[in-house]
């Protein structure tokens, strides 16, 4: 008979729900499903409703029950929050048990931390279902990928957000309102901030970083902007223009020209950036994320897909509980764990001075609609070497011109220089949106 593989689960919301469903609902599926047993179960409410049926005695309040159950072999943390996340993602480990977590925050956080007790250990940490949630991207970097020197990895790695920006693109709506449909639809928190100011992408890029380029990078550090403040007419325009907006996160060799094998200097962002229209991210819309990789020799590879939700979320995650369960016996009797599964850090990753990273830009500028205004900011632009490519006059209202403008790839340093010079026109009444364009 085959063995039994003891799972012992943190959390039985959302994702772990899912999980369960997937194992009590094996047949059909890959055989070492059948293999997998729940033997426990933390949840904060033992009161609560169920989407599932699970049985009283499987559960406790005390997560710590569960990772100090002998009988559970792998750890599932579903539980999401930085603590007690974390201490008891350590504590599973220095009892020698693996972890399967979807907790993004904590590993964009304590990553390092983790991968180094878990080497100490001789377990893995399998981190899935953290980026891009049923889609396949961590082990794809980590294994599939791996005889390629990555130049940069981009992507809409935030459902919520793009869904709101798919709704606000399609039916010309404003944020506030789309944003309180969505929250009403289940497809937003209450609390949104994580999602909508950028910092779930944020974390989910320092994942994928550390994992492409094979270095830590500092995760506070990220430029970081959301979709809070952006405007419908933004997105309007840009449509005009034959661009979406899309909330898109990247990470870039920044010293493309020099293969540097023990360090690297990375550009990286998460913000709003406008998308043309025939690119290949620019057709992921709804709760769907999609990650592109540019590597060499393998050029450009997308991986798509649903980005949240239960059961892709579970989907992610049951797959890391078969590796390990695959695999835990014959590294047990190596006593060593199998290097790219592990995918310990082999180089450091500094971020590159914001100032210096280089991209397009979308410019919309309220100004007074005299003569030469237009000629007096293509000088401020001229000045500090930032060639335009289009500028547009959108709109006429009470003296007030829209002025549209979109770069080439310039320095953000160059720019921000240019739109200060600019602000100071005394044509200019305002910058009202500086955008990303790829
Ligand atoms: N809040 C996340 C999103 C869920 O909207 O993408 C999965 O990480």
């Amino acid at each position: 008979m085959n063995k039994r593989i003891g799972i012992g689960l943190l959390g039985l919301g959302t994702v772990g729900t899912g999980v369960m469903n997937i194992m009590r609902n094996a047949a059909g599926r890959h055989p070492l499903v059948h293999q997998l047993d729940l033997v426990r179960v933390a949840v904060r409410d033992l009161k609560r409703e169920r989407n599932v049926e699970v049985s009283p005695l499987l559960l406790t309040s005390n997560p710590q029950d569960v990772v100090d159950d002998p009988a559970v072999e792998i750890v599932v943390e579903v539980m999401g929050g930085i603590e007690p996340a974390r201490q008891l993602i350590l504590r599973s480990i220095a009892a020698g048990k693996s972890v399967v977590t979807a907790n993004k925050a904590v590993i964009a956080r304590h990553g390092e931390e983790i991968a180094i007790a878990a080497s100490k250990s001789g377990v893995y940490v399998l981190i899935e279902a953290a980026v891009g949630g049923g889609i396949p991207i961590i082990e794809p970097l980590k294994q599939s990928l791996g005889a390629n020197r990555i130049d940069r990895v981009s992507g809409i790695i935030n459902g919520t957000t793009n869904y709101i920006l798919s709704r606000m693109t399609k039916e010309g709506v404003p944020y506030p309102k789309v944003l309180k449909e969505a929250q009403q639809l289940g497809f937003a928190e209450a609390d949104p901030a994580s999602d909508v100011e950028g910092l779930d992408a944020a974390d989910k890029i320092s994942i994928l970083s550390r994992l492409a380029f094979g270095g830590l990078i500092d995760r506070e550090a990220i430029p970081t902007r959301g979709i809070s403040d952006l405007k419908a007419l933004d997105i309007d325009y840009a449509k005009q223009l034959g661009y979406c907006v899309k909330l898109l996160a990247v990470s870039e060799r920044f010293d493309k020209d020099t293969i540097l094998e023990k360090s690297l200097s990375l550009g990286v962002r998460v913000q709003p950036t406008l998308i043309p229209i025939d690119h290949p991210l620019a057709g992921v819309n709804d709760v769907n994320n999609a990650i592109l990789v540019e590597g060499d020799p393998i050029g450009e590879v997308m991986f798509y897909g649903p980005g949240a939700g239960s059961g892709p979320t579970a989907s992610a995650v049951v797959a890391d509980i078969l590796n390990i369960a695959g695999i835990s016996q014959v590294a047990a009797r190596r006593g060593s764990v199998d290097p790219l599964l592990a995918a310990a850090s082999w180089r450091k990753c500094h971020l590159v001075d914001p100032k210096k990273i280089v991209q397009r830009n979308y410019v919309r500028l309220r100004a007074v609609d005299t003569p030469g205004v237009i000629g007096s900011i293509g000088t401020c632009f001229g000045k500090e070497g930032v060639s335009i490519q289009s500028i547009v006059q959108f709109d006429v209202s009470e003296g007030n011109a829209e002025i549209v403008v979109i770069t080439h790839a310039v320095s953000h340093g160059q720019m921000t220089d240019a739109l200060i010079a600019i602000q100071a026109l005394p044509e200019v009444k305002g910058i009202s949106a500086h955008l990303g364009c790829l």
